[in-house]
């Protein structure tokens, strides 16, 4: 069913709104320095070239030869220093292929991620992806020191909504049920009976027993929702920068010019897109599709680094590239990621009490039965 509502800032008296995405960069700290191990050399050499070839392997089809004497020093260099700092690297899905195949432990969609984050066991993790999911990661493990490469890595979904905000939204609708994506901050996490992902927004909504939900901040997800569901949605009017690009008109011209070609995308897309396409899912069940369907050609309508990484996997499938990027996604670079084991920055650090209050919509989700 249609949804009931989209509300934003400007119904609550604040036209303008103003919380900033992520947050600014500083500079390396004293303390940062003082803690700090010797800049290893990033030469290429024999010796890199050899204690790299395994990751070249997993790569080679996304990433030209000539470029690799560039990347895989710093690759050898983050997976030493990972030892050296007990640090473990969690990535999403959209971080790039060198990152994902190469220094990345752990790779996912968000829900994975939040999973995999309360069963790790170093001391440090470093997030190579944006600062929510960073954020999430501190409050699953509170007592680790929780590292993001380039703090700015923000998301136009969490910077949309304040808590303040669904303080004001629960006036409006008192005592019906609030589930927030986990793309939103953990002041935002705090005052919600329950986060959800693009993986289990539906289940999530429904396990509230509840006739009315607010949804919030993605109204497009919002709406894909109410599209599964009886229960009445209440919507925020926040929006993925990088989805809501995406045109029906655009898909409708692949289609036409290729009608055998398959059209899977992210449920953050407007509705005219997900109109068009044969599938929706979350990243990680995008990707499941594409690995047990085998299309001969598929159009992945989501940001673009994760087609390079499909197709790292699947060389024989083609993909029609989109080529949207998240721009807060790719603040990640090996670079940074190797000044964050060795300066061990930026840390990410949430206030304690908030910690208590999001963990709780947060591991409700996690620990909600299929
Ligand atoms: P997933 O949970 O599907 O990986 O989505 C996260 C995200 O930010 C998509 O834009
Ligand atoms: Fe946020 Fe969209 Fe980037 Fe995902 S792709 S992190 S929702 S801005």
């Amino acid at each position: 069913m249609p949804i009931s509502g989209v509300y934003g800032p400007e119904d609550f008296g604040n036209p303008i709104h103003r919380r900033v995405t992520g947050q600014a960069r500083a500079r390396v700290t004293d303390a940062e320095r003082a803690r700090a191990l010797p800049m290893p050399s990033l030469e290429w050499t024999p010796e890199v070239e050899r204690a790299t070839a395994h990751l070249y392997e997993k790569v080679k089809n996304v990433i030209p030869e000539i470029e690799w004497p560039f990347m895989a020093p710093y690759i050898k260099a983050i997976n030493e220093l990972k030892r050296e700092r007990n640090a473990v690297i969690l990535a999403h899905n959209y971080q790039t292929p060198e990152i994902f195949y190469g220094v990345a432990d752990i790779g996912g969609d968000s829900l994975q991620l939040a999973r995999e984050a309360t069963k790790v066991k170093e001391s440090t993790i470093v997030q190579c992806g944006v600062h929510f999911m960073a954020e999430t990661s501190k409050i699953l493990n509170p007592d680790k020191t929780v590292l993001i490469p380039d703090s700015r890595a923000g998301c136009s979904l969490a910077s949309s909504i304040t808590g303040a905000d669904v303080r004001l939204l629960r006036e409006r609708f008192p005592g019906v049920p609030v589930v927030a994506y986990v793309n939103t901050s953990a002041d935002v996490k705090a005052e919600v009976d329950i986060c959800c992902t693009s993986s289990n927004a539906v289940h999530v909504v429904e396990s509230l027993n509840s006739d009315t939900v607010i949804m919030l901040p993605d109204q497009y997800l919002a709406k894909y929702v109410a599209s599964k569901t009886r229960v009445k949605i209440i919507a925020w009017k926040g929006a993925c920068e990088v989805h809501e690009r995406f045109t029906g008109d655009e898909l409708r011209a692949y289609r036409s010019a290729d009608p055998s070609v398959q059209i899977i995308a992210h449920p953050e897309c407007p509705p005219d897109v997900i109109a068009e396409a044969d599938f929706t899912g979350s990243t990680a069940h995008m990707i499941d599709w594409v690995r047990n369907n085998r299309p001969k050609r598929v159009v992945m309508v989501t940001e673009c680094s994760m087609a390079d990484n499909v197709q790292a996997e699947l060389p024989d499938l083609e993909i029609v590239r989109t080529c949207n990027l998240c721009p807060h996604m790719k603040r990640i670079t090996l670079p940074k990621i190797l000044d964050s084991l060795i300066y061990m920055r930026e840390e990410v650090t949430v206030d304690p009490a908030i910690i208590d209050k999001a963990r709780r919509s947060v591991e409700r989700m996690i620990n909600l039965k299929n």
